[in-house]
């Protein structure tokens, strides 16, 4: 039970955070994530938040307040937290206490900060205090998606950690599904968790995609379901949730009443040596994306479409490294394009205990170590367009484009001063264009952006005949025309993105491999919408 005052501290911060204007549960439609009860869309764009690791408690919980860090997640526009667990969090660790469970590790400073905190969750059990967390995250008008991470609450996921597919060492398949269903129960009828992650990212030498999809996904599925209709579940790729190939030749045997959905993950690291920095970055990219929509995201498409949720993808925004800066321009296009579902790696700006090391840094966290700010609020700048929603499966709005520029997150329109100008993806202007090559109009203007020469802004013409656009390179993210002499100039923006944009000479955009320059300065991708602004 919960005590008193945490329940007129729920009470409170219901009444101070806006209520989201949809209702719970979801279902599918299609590739599409509705409201079960209106049939409008809901798109997911959260953030990770582990509670999986050693002492089995949310991250962060002895730096901040509870509330505290829900108003960051709801102020910094994430509608929703990837919430982490074990299975043993569940199976055999239930009447631990908090207390204990830092007692346990001898983490002191940690608990320390605890009691300091959130006193609450302290004398709570390791399942009362995850469930007192998504209660807060609710109040507050969040969407939670319960991951089951890993068996053991141990640091994840390698290869040979033993918790990579049912059988391996931690990995006892009765367990995991009894561990499920527990925490389906336990959330009936609080319809802010929206859905049950089966297993993330399954791995290593035992992996069989027959086994995976058509027996333990099927089984664990039917389970979860069963104790609890309303949530979504969520199955996950094979390879680090990297691969859902196996549905080009297989069918679901089932989506539960219009409730599974699939999940899969991506990084800049992952195959062969370091393409973003090697090679020609725009071919890294096409790559990239490449291999996204063929390995994952072709589920999405055709009759038999099911939603994917992308649960996982971030960057290091405390070192920036050039690998990750790219990666991020890159699959920010790929996901605006699709309008996809998105939970991002990650939230938590320190661990308790991690690989042995106590309060350990989170360089891909949104909050900086201690919690009480963001720690590089470019990269939310650049993730805004992302938070979102650009495609209605229900409007009746013709299709326009934003113009995106992913490297500053801007959206591209006019100025108050009739110049092209880089801006707020909010309520900007859109663009008409035939996808292929023409030209570029100022929807409803009858105005056409135009090129007049190198290093100069483009102007808009009302002659539009006279001017057209076409997106080159392997990427197909540079947006070019071609000037007098029938040389390709590139739309450009480049830091600190306050001027104009300009047309310059384009950056490797042949298909010369050794041509390494970063193009991303030139990098403008045409977004669909069919939401009026
Ligand atoms: C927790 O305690 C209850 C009551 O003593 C017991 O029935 C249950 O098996 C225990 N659970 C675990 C996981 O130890
Ligand atoms: C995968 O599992 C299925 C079902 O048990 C089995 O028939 C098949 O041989 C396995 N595939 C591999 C590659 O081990
Ligand atoms: C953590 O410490 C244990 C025990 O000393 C050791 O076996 C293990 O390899 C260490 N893990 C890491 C990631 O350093």
């Amino acid at each position: 039970m919960l005590g008193k005052n945490f329940q007129a501290f729920l009470l409170f911060s219901f009444f101070l955070y806006a209520v989201p204007c949809y209702s719970l549960p979801l279902k599918t439609q299609g590739r599409w994530l509705v409201d079960e009860r209106t049939g409008e869309r809901v798109k997911l764009h959260c953030a990770n938040w582990p509670a999986h690791v050693f002492p089995m408690l949310a991250e962060g919980l002895d730096k901040q307040p509870l509330p505290f860090i829900a108003s960051e997640i709801v102020k910094n526009n994430y509608n929703c937290i990837r919430f982490t667990f074990s299975i043993h969090m569940f199976t055999r660790y239930a009447n631990l206490t908090i207390e204990e469970s830092f007692d346990r590790l001898n983490l002191k400073k940690a608990k320390a900060g605890v009691i300091k905190h959130n006193p609450f969750v302290l004398k709570m059990t390791v399942p009362q205090a995850y469930e007192a967390v998504v209660d807060v995250l609710g109040s507050y008008g969040l969407m939670i998606d319960a991951d089951n991470h890993i068996s053991e609450p141990i640091w994840c996921c390698s290869n040979d950690d033993g918790n990579g597919f049912p059988n391996d060492p931690h990995f006892d398949p009765e367990e995991w599904i009894e561990g499920l269903k527990m925490v389906a129960q336990r959330f009936k009828g609080k319809t802010q968790l929206i859905s049950i992650g089966l297993r993330n990212e399954p791995r290593g030498k035992n992996q069989n995609a027959t086994l995976w999809f058509d027996h333990y996904i099927m089984e664990a599925a039917a389970q979860v379901h069963q104790a609890n209709p309303d949530v979504l579940v969520i199955a996950s790729g094979l390879n680090f949730a990297t691969d859902l190939t196996y549905f080009k030749s297989h069918s679901l045997k089932s989506n539960f009443d219009n409730k599974l959905i699939f999940e899969g993950h991506s990084y800049s690291w992952g195959g062969k040596g370091n393409p973003w920095v090697d090679g020609s970055v725009n071919k890294a990219c096409a790559d990239k994306i490449g291999s996204l929509n063929n390995n994952l995201a072709f589920v999405t498409d055709g009759e038999n479409a099911v939603p994917l949720f992308f649960s996982e993808f971030g960057i290091d925004r405390k070192q920036m490294p050039a690998r990750d800066d790219r990666f991020l321009s890159c699959f920010s296009t790929w996901a605006a394009e699709k309008d996809l579902d998105w939970g991002l790696w990650a939230l938590q700006g320190s661990y308790y205990l991690r690989e042995n090391v106590t309060n350990m840094e989170e360089y891909f966290g949104v909050l900086e170590i201690d919690w009480d700010r963001v720690k590089n609020p470019e990269v939310e700048r650049r993730l805004g367009l992302l938070k979102q929603t650009l495609l209605d499966p229900k409007s009746t709005a013709p299709l326009s484009y934003i113009m995106y520029h992913p490297q500053s997150g801007a959206c591209v329109g006019e100025g108050m001063d009739g110049q092209i100008r880089a801006g707020n993806c909010k309520g900007l202007t859109r663009w008409t264009h035939n996808g292929h090559e023409g030209p570029l109009e100022l929807r409803r203007t009858g105005l056409c952006l135009k090129a007049i020469g190198d290093g100069l802004p483009p102007i808009l013409t009302p002659d539009c005949s006279q001017t057209t656009w076409k997106p080159i390179s392997a990427s197909k993210l540079h947006l070019a025309s071609k000037d007098h002499k029938g040389e390709y100039l590139c739309l450009h923006l480049e830091p600190p993105f306050a001027g104009n944009i300009v047309t310059k000479k384009c950056i490797c955009v042949g298909d010369d491999p050794t041509c390494k320059d970063n193009p991303t300065s030139q990098w403008f991708k045409l977004v669909e919408t069919n939401i009026e602004n």
